[in-house]
């Protein structure tokens, strides 16, 4: 979708040429699920799928935004954002809305018109590439800026507090901070950041959307929080000194096993394994070794599946069948799970094979098929040139 595709819809809406359009990217992360909110390490990718917000700065103090996505309206006040309706979506918006004022930014009037090629709800982050691409827009029309991490920290709040989901760092940061061509391993804790370039020689990344998208993650994902929260109790009891489940090694959990239930153990398997497979991951692309990250994607799968227990039978059924493929390094559920997308690693001359494999194999057994699409890493969200493409 470019720019003059989405500005030609805003005018159908607002009759007006919009002023400028932002482009904020959804994410992928190649390894490292359940781990942020727990001040662990990630290792996603911004993808070339986005949610795009064509922008107008208009003089009445109110911000009016449609949703191309589900074809709604709703009107912000900006002197009384509490008056808004409780719609699910508006509140990622009131949020970020309340919190650029919070800030001190002296937000205007706008008309925002929201769309794009990212799918909602599918696990690719669309939440934060919407907080973060509405921020964008709301700073740009006041001539404001906010460094990456603090945009970040702002929608992450945004989608905490007002939109009442407790989501950790990565999608917001990755969101704000990536770059074209390469990954972003992300220290959660410290949010410090390094770029590691993505040198795929002969391989592409593939997304394969489930077409799952189950409520049932709302209400998981608190409990997975709460899960590693007692389990961080538990072993702070024996070891004092341990301030974070990153800090924890194999065999503590060992020594632990009396005062953690199954379950928590589990849990907490799941977070230690996972945090050193990244750290070993990111080694692995900084050295192009694509076997050896191929092979952490899988154990990460089967973490998240077995000791976590945020999978579900199609994502697990994709990542089989993906794997079945000759030429392919490996595959993953990616992001909070419960449905939404794998990620699959594979040597470009066996996409066709794995496109195939999968509609074979997938297709007509579940409630829907399954729609894979090549991904390229993109850069940070931003204000796009009149006539660049997405
Ligand atoms: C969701 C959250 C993220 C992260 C992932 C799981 O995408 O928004 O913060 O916790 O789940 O890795």
């Amino acid at each position: 979708m470019t720019a003059q595709m989405i500005s030609a819809e805003f005018a159908t809406c607002f009759d007006h040429q919009p002023d400028f359009v932002v482009r904020s990217p959804g994410r992928v992360n190649l390894i490292g699920d359940h781990t942020d909110y727990t001040g662990g390490w990630v290792l996603p990718i911004a993808i070339d799928r986005s949610v795009l917000v064509a922008a107008r700065v208009v003089d009445p103090p109110y911000i009016d935004v449609h949703s191309a996505y589900l074809d709604q309206r709703i009107r912000i006040l900006v002197d009384d954002v509490a008056t808004l309706p409780d719609e699910s979506w508006s509140q990622y918006i009131v949020g970020v809305v309340a919190l650029l004022k919070e800030c001190g930014i002296p937000l205007r009037g706008f008309e925002l018109y929201l769309g794009g090629d990212l799918p909602p709800g599918a696990g690719l982050g669309s939440s934060a590439s919407m907080e973060v691409g509405v921020a964008q827009a709301l700073l740009k029309g006041v001539d404001k800026r906010l460094s990456p991490v603090a945009l970040a920290t702002l929608c992450r709040r945004a989608e905490q507090e007002y939109a009442k989901s407790p989501c950790g760092i990565m999608d917001q940061l990755s969101c704000t901070l990536a770059r074209a061509e390469h990954a972003l391993l992300i220290d959660c804790q410290s949010m410090s950041t390094e770029h590691i370039r993505l040198k795929l020689d002969g391989a592409a990344l593939v997304v394969i959307d489930t077409g799952v998208r189950h409520s049932i993650a709302r209400s998981e994902y608190p409990r997975r929080r709460r899960e590693c929260a007692a389990a961080l109790a538990a072993i702070t009891d024996v070891y004092p000194s341990i301030a974070s489940l990153r800090d924890i090694r194999e065999d503590q959990i060992v020594s632990c096993a009396k005062h953690l239930d199954d379950t928590l153990r589990q849990r907490v398997t799941h977070v230690v394994t996972e945090n050193a497979r990244v750290l070993r991951a990111a080694e692995a692309l900084r050295s192009s070794d694509l076997p050896t990250f191929g092979r952490l994607m899988n154990e990460s799968h089967a973490s998240l599946s077995d000791d976590f227990e945020v999978s579900c039978d199609e994502l697990n059924d994709i990542v089989s069948i993906a794997r079945s493929v000759d030429g392919v390094y490996g595959a993953r559920m990616t992001g909070g799970g419960f449905g939404g997308c794998v990620i699959v690693l594979a040597s470009s001359d066996s996409i066709p094979k794995l496109v195939k494999a999968v509609h074979e194999s997938f297709d007509g057994r579940y409630a829907s098929d399954a729609t894979p699409f090549s991904v390229r890493a993109a850069d940070a969200a931003g204000v796009l040139d009149d006539d660049r493409d997405v």
